[in-house]
């Protein structure tokens, strides 16, 4: 029985496509990306990432449009009245907690990451990281101190900062989202494309155009030079599946969700392979054109594997505003770079929190404002752990649960319900109805039915294996860190070095910082020592005065201190910087070592992820009953 009441509809053709292509294009194209693909063998990374892409990324692509426009049907634009609708079983809906839960737990990282995207135009647009007098500033530090991990206040006092951005990107969200599918999303894709677009190609222009120790050529060979060694690899094959999840927005019911408002008999085929195709587009092109080649141009080629080393945030907000900033019109690029994160994140957030309103309406019967608000009140609740605790691994952990293995746990509880549950042979009929063009039904079922499952058992099986069993990830870990304390004061950088440490000093740091953790795991509590230390440039260190505090109070010894500094090799370098000249060469250098006691912040994430999916669980259940009672009292009268 299709529902009578008229449901929400996008209002043109090429409007969807541009939400969807919004949906998918976001931060995973322009820095996960180039990140993943030059920390998993450059080249080599395209091979299984391109299998893996037609493995599952297209099927997955596909399978999702067809449950998401079927469920709109029946008016339910989230996976549990989804799943309930293809499976005759009580226990579908409840299943289809997977859809509320994960997109959920991802959007309250993922839009603070967008803050920090918006946070960064603004600092760049008033350039504020730009030129400090005589100091050039660290942006390491920067970037930390922004985030509340550093603990110096150099450049931010506090998480003011951090969280005023947020605001913004949270009230910006739920505008959007208010306004609805059409005069919301719809419009959002309209002007945000259009300008990714054009601030891709501004930014490819300037990286191709850029003087410097490298060329952005090199940065290119490196990324796209094949390591074959590495495929033999199975994390190699792991990041490949993970990011083409990531990148194309599978696995979350979000793209099900933008699929609910399109009409029974509009096309999906094509809509769905348009999605990928853009979406892989402005990944394989622009993540590959910008970021690394910049880094070659002003690192020189040898550099490019630290700064990819950095990960995702160390390319995006550490490497590229310290290259950019050193270049011609710098406030310009800086805040054209972070617009293009900004737009493209923007675009993805609401996607992700599509699920939820559209749960909160069609199951709970809530008007679009309240369900808004709702939602709303949940964000801003969920998101204030994730600032205050961003230190102590609150993110990464929500990451790794709902970005990572979320995203594949819940694709193949798709692909089962779909082609061994409702059956590939009408799923596919679903699929082509109103196609402007048709998928092979034969090759398109046999690899939803044998191929994605079983692909995605594996990939399944090698997280348990690698990072859950082998490497103990589920143990929370205590954190160390090395800091220069008042970094504006000093113009230079503090590097471990791996060359002319004696083995035997390197040896002994490792036991040192064991030891610290060990310290801070028995007292259950973070701890510091601050030291003043003479950093020679021939890589001596003498400390000339030390305080320990909190769990590393006992740990206050200077000798020990000293021969940990030189067992990582730290160096104090001066960066030469023209206002920096004539300014005395300070050698003193304040020290803070910090460790970091996690499991508290760790298993809290946990318990969230854990009470959200407890909540959204209680909820559907209200609605079911509800709606049982509805019918009933309907067939009475
Ligand atoms: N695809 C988005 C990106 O590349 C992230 C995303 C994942 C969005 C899942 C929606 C659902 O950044």
């Amino acid at each position: 029985m299709a529902q009578a009441e008229q449901r929400e509809a996008w209002g043109t053709r090429i409007g969807l496509i541009l939400a969807a292509a919004g949906n998918a294009i976001g931060i995973g194209n322009l820095l996960r990306f180039p990140g993943q693909a030059a920390n998993n063998g450059g080249g080599a990374f395209m091979i299984p990432y391109l299998i893996c892409f037609f493995l599952f990324g297209i099927p997955m692509m596909w399978v999702a449009w067809a449950i998401g426009r079927r469920g709109g049907q029946y008016n339910h634009g989230s996976l549990p009245g989804m799943f309930d609708r293809m499976w005759a079983s009580p226990l579908a809906k409840y299943v289809g907690v997977v859809g509320l839960t994960l997109p959920f737990c991802f959007v309250l990282y993922y839009t603070y990451i967008e803050a920090w995207c918006l946070g960064y135009a603004w600092f760049s647009f008033t350039g504020d990281y730009l030129s400090t007098p005589g100091h050039a500033v660290h942006m390491t530090n920067y970037y930390l101190e922004f985030l509340g991990q550093a603990p110096s206040n150099s450049y931010f006092s506090g998480l003011t900062a951090a969280m005023f951005f947020m605001a913004i990107t949270l009230i910006l969200n739920l505008f959007v989202l208010a306004r609805g599918v059409a005069k919301g999303i719809e419009l959002l894709a309209k002007v945000a494309i259009p300008l990714l677009f054009l601030f891709c190609v501004l930014m490819a222009v300037r990286v191709f155009t850029l003087p410097g120790e490298g060329t952005a050529l090199e940065g290119l060979s490196f990324l796209w030079t094949p390591d074959f060694s590495r495929l033999g690899e199975f994390s190699v094959w792991m990041a490949a599946a993970g990011q083409v999840f990531f990148t194309l927005s599978i696995g979350f019911g979000s793209l099900e969700s933008y699929a609910s408002y399109v009409r029974a008999d509009e096309d999906i085929a094509l809509t769905g392979l348009t999605t990928a195709a853009t979406n892989e587009f402005v990944e394989v092109i622009f993540g590959s054109m910008i970021a690394i080649p910049a880094a070659a141009v002003f690192f020189g080629a040898g550099a490019i594997e630290r700064v990819a080393a950095g990960g995702t945030f160390g390319i995006g907000m550490i490497s590229m505003p310290e290259i950019l900033r050193s270049f011609p019109y710098a406030p310009f690029f800086g805040t054209v770079w972070f617009l293009l994160l900004f737009f493209a994140a923007f675009t993805s957030s609401v996607a992700v929190s599509q699920p939820v309103l559209a749960f909160f309406q069609d199951e709970l019967k809530a008007t679009r404002n309240r369900a808004t608000l709702w939602l709303g009140v949940l964000w801003a609740l969920g998101v204030i752990p994730v600032i205050l605790y961003y230190k102590y691994g609150f993110l990464d952990e929500l990451d790794f649960w709902a970005g990572t293995v979320g995203l594949a746990v819940c694709a193949l509880i798709e692909v089962i319900i779909f082609s061994w549950i409702f059956g590939a042979t009408r799923g596919v009929q679903e699929l082509n109805r109103g196609a402007l063009f048709h998928v092979h039904a034969g090759t398109f079922k046999f690899v939803v039915t044998f191929i994605t499952p079983v692909a995605l058992v594996i990939i399944l099986g090698g997280w348990l294996y690698g990072p859950v069993i082998r490497d103990k990830t589920l143990t929370p870990k205590p954190r160390v860190a090395v800091w220069i304390a008042e970094p504006a004061q000093y113009a230079g950088t503090l590097e471990p070095q791996e060359d002319g440490v004696d083995s035997g000093d390197a040896a002994f740091a490792k036991e040192f910082e064991q030891s610290l953790k060990d310290l801070a795991t028995q007292a259950k509590a973070d701890g510091t020592l601050k030291a003043t230390v003479q950093l020679g440039a021939d890589g001596s260190v003498q400390v000339t005065r030390l305080s320990a505090t909190g769990s590393l109070a006992s740990a206050g010894d200077p000798a020990r201190l000293e021969r940990y500094l030189r067992g990582r090799g730290y160096l104090y370098k001066e960066k030469p910087s023209p206002q920096a000249a004539g300014v005395a060469v300070e050698q003193e250098v304040p020290i803070l070592v910090t460790v970091l006691y996690t499991a508290w912040h760790i298993w809290m994430a946990r318990a969230m992820m854990i009470g959200f999916t407890i909540f959204f669980l209680i909820l559907i259940n209200i609605a079911w009953r509800r709606r049982a009672s509805t019918a009933a009292a309907e067939a009475t009268v």
